[in-house]
């Protein structure tokens, strides 16, 4: 089984339980931790960028020495991670622990002489191992491993699926086999940082960032890599307020449209990578489509892939599709199965044209999902509901609760009579008389209820700006400080700041200053 992730709400966007390609094995070992923290869509793109910046791509001899290799490169800098592929020769994906050593390593190496090269002077990460006597770099040679960056055959995994024992089993065999592997992710990534490295000769500060099927969890092994120049990173430091006299003209000459500026941008950039970009062959600018991109071939690592410009709205589906993906496991293991049906029936083809698209196929699935009795994925309203809220709502909820009359059934999922007398009723789930919470004494409920209240009206104030800007703690943080005598006036202040008309009439009736009338509402 896969883990199941659940929404946090945070306004930074939806975190979710890590997903399982988005933390590799041999992280997974170092941090226990790691592998149930939850990760938001940004924060996974942050690590996974940064960790391509420190990647190199090495070229192997097909009889190689992974040993000696290691030791040539430690004499660089520490080696985070690496593996081997076989991709047109084998090759290596080293991945070191700062990103100095990359210049070091590049310092090492000497120009090819002008005589057998015309060289450009861009130093790459791309490099070939080859040592002047093979006898002795074979030597002490030990199987390498290699890690598969294609999925298994059709007709393999059906093999495969027979000797499952459910439907339900089946779906996650293909599911397992097909979908991207920590090591191809990693691939992915540094492929948009290796063609960073060029956009950067004409636009120092923008970015490349994988989208789609690359990062959105429903990415099959084989699938192309989406990426999109990103210059909003800039922007951000950008908005600076306007001093003196000066106006500048700021990274381009004005142009008339964004799509005339996205056209020149992107065919810069694809000029850039076709005539010096190392192993980017069959470079082709289609300008003149709804979504302008550059096609082009990444032959060391083997995809096909696909630049366009900054487009927010892909990127917030592939968020949206990422959360999905991660919030209950048969998600992801029901697309790739209708996908895989799909692509066996010819319903979709890799090749652009008249049938549906894998995307358009997911969010039909994704459609179907929100419509089950009970949904299986929230609505696009519902997480913007449970987005920042959820927190603030459990303490309105606890906050109000009849604990004087109800009881918590987990069983049966709803507040149900109170069996008996205790302040605070929680069945045991499976021993239906007994009380978990008996030894919770009458004092104790209060004081717990006394704090969601005002925790629950800290939350609505909404002031965070104001609040980061002064230093103070707000949100969470400001949970988490002792709360003080609170007079009685801020208290009056805070029933006004709660919505809810019931909620308000609850606490109306209450005159909070007096400790017997808050005992009322919980039930003494
Ligand atoms: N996209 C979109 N609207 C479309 C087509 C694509 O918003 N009509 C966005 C989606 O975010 C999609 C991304 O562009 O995920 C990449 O498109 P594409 O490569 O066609 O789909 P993928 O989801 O990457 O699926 P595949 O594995 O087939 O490449
Ligand atoms: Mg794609």
């Amino acid at each position: 089984g896969q883990p199941r992730g659940q929404v946090r709400p945070g306004s930074s966007g939806a975190a979710v339980q890590r997903a399982p390609q988005a933390a590799g094995p041999e992280e997974a070992g170092e941090d226990a931790e790691v592998s149930t923290r939850k990760k938001t869509f940004a924060e996974v793109q942050t690590e996974r960028l940064e960790q391509a910046e420190r990647t190199v791509l090495i070229k192997c001899p097909p009889k190689l020495n992974e040993k000696k290799l290691l030791q040539y490169l430690s004499s660089h800098g520490n080696i985070k991670s690496h593996f081997f592929f076989e991709n047109r020769g084998i090759h290596a994906l080293i991945e070191f622990s700062e990103k100095n050593s990359i210049a070091s390593l590049q310092d090492a190496i000497g120009l090819p002489s002008a005589a057998e090269y015309h060289v450009v002077p861009f130093k790459s990460r791309l490099f070939t191992f080859m040592l002047k006597n093979p006898v002795s770099q074979a030597a002490e040679e030990t199987p390498l491993h290699l890690s598969p960056q294609s999925h298994i055959p059709v007709k393999e995994l059906i093999e495969k699926l027979c000797h499952a024992d459910s439907i339900s089993s089946q779906m996650y065999i293909l599911l397992n086999e097909y979908q991207l592997t920590d090591e191809n992710i990693k691939l992915r990534y540094l492929v948009c940082s290796l063609v960073r490295d060029f956009a950067r000769a004409y636009f120092p500060d923008s970015t490349v960032k994988p989208f789609g099927s690359s990062v959105n969890t429903f990415g099959k092994l084989g699938c192309d890599v989406d990426m999109f120049l990103d210059f909003h990173d800039t922007q951000k430091h950008a908005a600076k307020t306007k001093k003196g006299p000066f106006d500048m003209e700021y990274q381009m000459k004005r142009l008339p449209s964004e799509r005339l500026a996205t056209q020149k941008i992107l065919s810069v950039v694809g000029d850039c990578l076709d005539n010096f970009g190392p192993g980017c062959v069959s470079v082709q600018k289609i300008l003149n489509a709804r979504c302008p991109l550059v096609k082009f071939s990444h032959q060391p690592t083997g995809f096909q892939c696909d630049l366009s410009v900054s487009n927010s709205i892909a990127i917030k589906s592939s968020e949206l599709l990422y959360i999905y993906g991660c919030l209950d496991s048969r998600v992801r293991a029901l697309v790739f199965s209708v996908r895989c049906w799909a692509r066996v029936h010819g319903l979709t083809n890799s090749i652009p044209g008249t049938w549906i698209t894998n995307f358009s196929l997911t969010m039909m699935v994704m459609f179907f999902l929100q419509r089950r009795s009970p949904p299986i994925i929230p609505t696009l309203d519902q997480l913007k509901e449970l987005a920042d809220v959820l927190l603030g709502d459990f303490f309105e909820y606890y906050g109000n609760f009849d604990f004087r009359r109800n009881s918590i059934n987990l069983r049966k999922g709803k507040e149900v009579n109170k069996p008996e007398s205790s302040p605070l009723y929680i069945w045991n789930p499976f021993e239906q008389d007994l009380n978990i919470s008996k030894n919770v004494n009458q004092p104790q409920l209060e004081k717990f209820v006394a704090m969601a209240r005002e925790s629950a009206w800290i939350l609505r104030k909404e002031q965070k700006a104001q609040q980061m800007t002064n230093k103070e703690p707000w949100g969470l943080a400001a949970l988490l400080i002792p709360f003080g005598k609170s007079n009685s006036n801020k208290m009056k202040n805070r029933m006004k700041g709660i919505g809810s008309e019931t909620i308000r009439n609850l606490l109306d009736s209450l005159k909070l200053n007096n400790p017997t009338n808050l005992q009322k509402a919980v039930g003494k």
